[in-house]
């Protein structure tokens, strides 16, 4: 059993709702989310979101960073100002657009910089120094196979080249938060590597980071995270589906003693095929 202990709250969601033209797409949003502590280990958190199409999950997630106003709830962040002056308390606040950062699902880049200008412009706040920063992004453009487009604008990527640029931005930004929109969907095995290689430095390099990700593939997101939400249409008390999205439930990898594994085990295989019942019944 792997010993941990989940301390301050890093991410409460309250009773959040979102309606669009009158029609409610998700609604009684509530979670929260634990600082997990794993003795002589830098822990972070990897929270997957997993849904069947249109359920909500990039609505939840526009919620989730500030982008989209809800009607009815709030989401609560650490107050990484207050955190800096004295870090042996958590304070929360309502998070607002730019505290979080965000991979959208349609992966958006500055439409005037290249790929190796946003990425300079995403260390703007990181601690190293200048020569470490080019040296830092150099290695990361040869690892995810950039090298070869670094001067080229968006408009001349391919759709893999800008999801990978547009995930590097954001890992590579020194933000405690990362929203990932289907990070993983069309990319090619080896770049999965990467973006999965990268999951785990940003998880083993600050006690706080927190990755959030949708995705659709469930082996990856029991492989990857430590806590899973499973978005889904609730079925209501006359037998049949609401309209409305919701969270179904939440499996603790933790908990159950599943997180932090490296391989998939039998157990591994027996919750995918759980997740996926629950998700085909919404
Ligand atoms: N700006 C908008 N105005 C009106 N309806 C919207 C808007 N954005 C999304 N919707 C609707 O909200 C619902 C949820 O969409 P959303 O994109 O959040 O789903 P999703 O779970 O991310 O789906 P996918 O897995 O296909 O990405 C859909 O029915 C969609 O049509
Ligand atoms: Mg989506």
């Amino acid at each position: 059993m792997s010993t941990y202990e989940s301390k301050d709250v890093i991410l409460r969601v309250e009773n959040l709702s979102v309606i669009y033209d009158g029609k409610t797409i998700i609604k009684d949003i509530n979670f929260e989310e634990k600082d997990t502590r794993r003795g002589g280990k830098v822990q972070g958190q990897t929270i997957a979101f997993l849904g069947r199409s249109g359920r909500g999950k990039s609505t939840l997630f526009r919620s989730l960073t500030g982008l989209e106003t809800p009607a009815t709830g709030k989401v609560l962040i650490p107050d990484i100002a207050k955190y800096n002056t004295d870090s042996s308390v958590i304070h929360l606040k309502e998070v607002h657009e730019g505290d979080v950062g965000f991979v959208d699902q349609k992966y958006t880049l500055f439409r005037h910089k290249t790929v190796y200008q946003s990425l300079h412009f995403a260390m703007r706040h990181a601690k190293t120094g200048a020569k470490e920063n080019k040296d830092i992004i150099e290695r990361h453009l040869k690892d995810w196979g950039l090298t070869k487009v670094r001067d080229q604008y968006p408009n001349e990527l391919s759709g893999g080249q800008r999801q990978r640029t547009a995930i590097l931005e954001q890992l590579l930004n020194s933000g405690i938060f990362i929203v990932l929109d289907e990070p993983f969907s069309g990319l090619d095995v080896g770049n999965i590597l990467n973006v999965k290689e990268a999951f785990q430095l940003v998880n083993n390099s600050h006690e706080l980071n927190t990755l959030i990700f949708s995705t659709h593939d469930i082996e990856l997101a029991v492989e990857l995270a430590d806590s899973i939400y499973i978005v889904g249409h609730p079925k209501l008390e006359n037998g049949e589906l609401a309209t409305y999205a919701t969270l179904l439930k939440q499996y603790d990898l933790k908990g159950l003693d599943l997180a932090w594994k490296g391989d998939l085990t039998p157990e591994h295989l027996t919750l995918i095929k759980e997740i996926k019942q629950v998700m085909l019944d919404s």
